[in-house]
């Protein structure tokens, strides 16, 4: 497959594509506050009345909408920056104190300044180095600032075309940024170095709708190994028993309390592999309502008897284990209904 650079993604018709939805507002039907699950000014205020002043650096902004209405609305002391690749933005932005709206690419683009809040909004989809972008962004926050992005973690791949979902998703999770997998956004508090042994290797532009509907640009990247691989070191024992109270894992001879059902989002079964590693297992993953979630693994006592518990109490079969490929999402064995 030709990968392309940054110069030939940024002239793409998926890039530069009209039918995108570049005017969310800040709150409402079509608004950042509902797809990130959190209200921007929400974030701000607090900030703003501790310290009479914030920030909040919107990526990949569109129109610019949402900033302006926010602008519109905060008190002084809020300055608010936009940067966008097309110079498409709301006619009211000029006339608005505080708000600087930017023409430029993420992909070089960087600030002068710490911010109090950095979003992406359904940019990170067209962007080719995803991870570049959310590892610098991530260091531009400032102490204890909220950072929100989407990210299609099934648009990640490693350069020999292996779904990098799962291994994105643990390595962000080891790195301490949070991910909800339901809204698909990537969640941090407070600046940090992510530096994943991942070397963005170029994008594909073809890849087809993505989970919004829209054309959307998939990432790819070489693991990099670093390091020697360490001797095997036998896994901690873990067990694991699904009954009707809900889901308990037990580490070691700790007594812990179960994950209730309600807590219970959806559960996976998948085969987690990644070559250059030496790793190829089953993985058992428990999504809970709250973006967080369980891992399983097959050498941990009691998983054969929990996929086919959570399959057996949605009434579908138990799925052959030994028939898995390695899959991005895996097969669902079960799921909540909201
Ligand atoms: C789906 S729109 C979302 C816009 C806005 N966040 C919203 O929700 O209304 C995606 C935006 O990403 C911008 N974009 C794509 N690649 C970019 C890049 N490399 N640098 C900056 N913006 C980019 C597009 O121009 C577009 O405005």
């Amino acid at each position: 497959m030709r990968l392309l650079d940054d110069e030939a993604l940024e002239r793409s018709s998926v890039v530069a594509n009209n039918a995108m939805n570049r005017e969310r507002g800040l709150d409402g039907v079509n608004s950042y506050a509902r797809d990130l699950g959190l209200h921007p000014l929400d974030r701000l205020r607090p900030r703003l009345a501790d310290h009479g002043a914030a920030a909040w650096l919107d990526l990949c902004c569109g129109q610019g909408r949402a900033l302006a209405e926010a602008a519109g609305q905060a008190p002084d002391g809020l300055e608010i920056v936009g940067v966008d690749l097309v110079d498409h933005f709301d006619s009211r932005a000029s006339a608005l104190d505080g708000l600087t709206l930017v023409t430029a690419s993420v992909a070089q683009w960087r600030p002068d300044r710490a911010f109090d809040l950095i979003t992406c909004v359904h940019g990170l989809h067209y962007v080719g180095d995803k991870l570049g972008v959310l590892a610098r962004a991530l260091t531009w926050l400032s102490p204890g600032g909220t950072f929100a992005a989407h990210l299609d973690l099934a648009s990640i791949q490693l350069a020999d075309g292996t779904p990098a979902t799962r291994l994105v998703r643990r390595l962000l999770r080891e790195a301490g940024v949070a991910y909800d997998a339901r809204r698909r956004v990537v969640t941090r508090t407070g600046p940090t170095v992510l530096d994943l042994p991942l070397e963005y290797a170029g994008a594909d532009d073809q890849a087809g709708p993505n989970y919004t509907g829209q054309p959307a640009v998939d990432s790819y990247y070489r693991p990099l190994r670093t390091g020697t691989r360490p001797d095997p070191v036998p896994p901690p024992r873990r067990s694991v028993v699904v009954d009707d109270r809900g889901v308990h894992v037990v580490h070691g001879d700790a007594v812990v309390e179960p994950i209730p059902w309600e807590d219970v989002h959806y559960a996976t079964v998948s085969r987690f592999v990644v070559e250059i590693a030496g790793v190829d297992h089953l993985e058992l993953t428990i999504d809970l309502v709250y973006g967080h979630y369980v891992t399983v693994l097959d050498s941990d006592e009691g998983f054969g008897a929990a996929v086919a518990e959570f399959a057996r109490r949605s009434g579908r079969p138990a799925p052959d284990l030994s028939c898995l490929d390695a899959g991005h999402d895996g097969v669902e064995l079960w799921r909540q209904q909201f």
